[in-house]
């Protein structure tokens, strides 16, 4: 599977550059955007033009490559001043996914480790392989993440995602459409229905784009139509990514994953959420203890330009939702399915090498 578009590219060594794929521009324009220093990172992932929790632990970690390429002249201390300053900055960008804090302290963790054994530019330079290193992995995550996840689907099935959750949301190939991606070049037939996702379409504008560009056979609904389609049969599996799975198994998703798996318990219909083990956070006990992030009501009266509620209406707008761990059938991660959901086996899952 290949396309002629990448999520996220570094360009040159430890003083190049990021690129990513402008997602806000989707699917009308596919065109990349140059981002030189954190501050642009940031406003890339704040503004969504990168998005999807594995995607944006790996701009961070090359986030703080770029905050510390002005201090590779300096001493020791200003470095490490410096790299707390560019991880509090990227941290404060979005708080539900906790891949992008995963991937601030595993990079933290990589130049405390170095400490006092090398110069600033040695640091810099080892920062920038992790960066790499992290963004590599994640691609072999996603295939791993596919190939466990298609052995749950069967020829002729109908699948049904929400959000994206694809390779535009990882490093490529993505999680639960990894699943789909996998099934596909297996020879099922999968048939998969795609939310829209309210209020910002990620469902519409990057799913639907990305299984048509692999011709998956897919089908947009409105996400108030997920029960009507349901209740017609034509649903055989849902599958969602996570942006942060709790140590007993409740799951941040975006908005909307919560009313879907109501909706697959009532119509007897599999649960899948679909993550690495980066969005597994055991300092979360419960789903009660996930910072869930509100966006600006404009996004739900203006979206995309156009006026669509009042001047001054009240507006709620959280992005993501929790899930219950009750309601999930299994997770599919890159060691296999886990099920059923509970703090023991997912325990045992995250004392393997995650
Ligand atoms: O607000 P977004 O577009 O970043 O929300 C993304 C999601 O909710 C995805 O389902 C989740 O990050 C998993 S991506 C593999």
């Amino acid at each position: 599977m290949s396309t002629d578009w990448q999520t996220l590219r570094w360009i040159g060594g430890p003083a190049g550059h990021l690129m990513l794929l402008d997602q806000t521009r989707l699917p009308v324009a596919c065109q990349e955007v140059a981002c030189q220093d954190v501050e642009s990172l940031r406003e890339a992932i704040v503004s969504l033009r990168v998005r999807g929790a594995p995607a944006i632990g790996i701009a961070a970690a090359y986030g703080i490559v770029l905050g510390l390429q002005t201090a590779v002249g300096g001493d020791e201390p200003a470095f490490f001043a410096r790299l707390e300053q560019v991880c509090q900055r990227l941290l404060s960008s979005r708080p539900t996914a906790v891949n992008l804090a995963w991937a601030v302290d595993r990079m933290r963790l990589r130049a405390g480790s170095l400490r006092s054994q090398c110069p600033p530019t040695e640091l810099h330079a080892a920062l920038w392989a992790e960066a790499r290193a992290i963004h590599e992995e994640d691609r072999q995550i996603c295939r791993a993440i596919g190939g466990h996840g298609a052995t749950l689907l069967r020829d002729g099935m109908g699948v049904l995602t929400h959000c994206n959750a694809g390779g535009l949301a990882t490093s490529e190939y993505g999680t639960a459409l990894a699943v789909i991606y996998a099934a596909h070049a297996e020879g099922k037939r999968v048939r998969v229905f795609a939310d829209e996702t309210r209020p910002l379409l990620q469902g519409a504008r990057l799913t639907a784009w990305e299984l048509q560009q692999h011709g998956i056979d897919t089908t947009v609904i409105c996400d108030s139509a997920a029960a009507h389609v349901m209740r017609a049969g034509l649903v055989q599996a849902v599958i969602t990514g996570a942006d942060r799975i709790a140590a007993n198994g409740d799951t941040a998703n975006k908005i909307g994953t919560y009313g879907l798996a109501q909706l697959a318990r009532a119509h007897r219909c599999p649960f899948y959420v679909a993550a690495p083990c980066s969005t597994f956070d055991l300092d979360a006990p419960t789903g009660a203890a996930i910072p869930i992030e509100c966006r600006d009501a404009r996004e739900v009266t203006h979206g995309f330009g156009l006026q669509t509620a009042p001047e001054g209406i009240r507006v709620y707008n959280p992005a993501f939702d929790v899930t219950p761990a009750e309601l999930i059938t299994a997770f599919i991660t890159q060691h296999g399915i886990v099920t059923p959901v509970d703090a023991p086996h997912i325990a045992a899952l995250l004392t393997r090498e995650c």
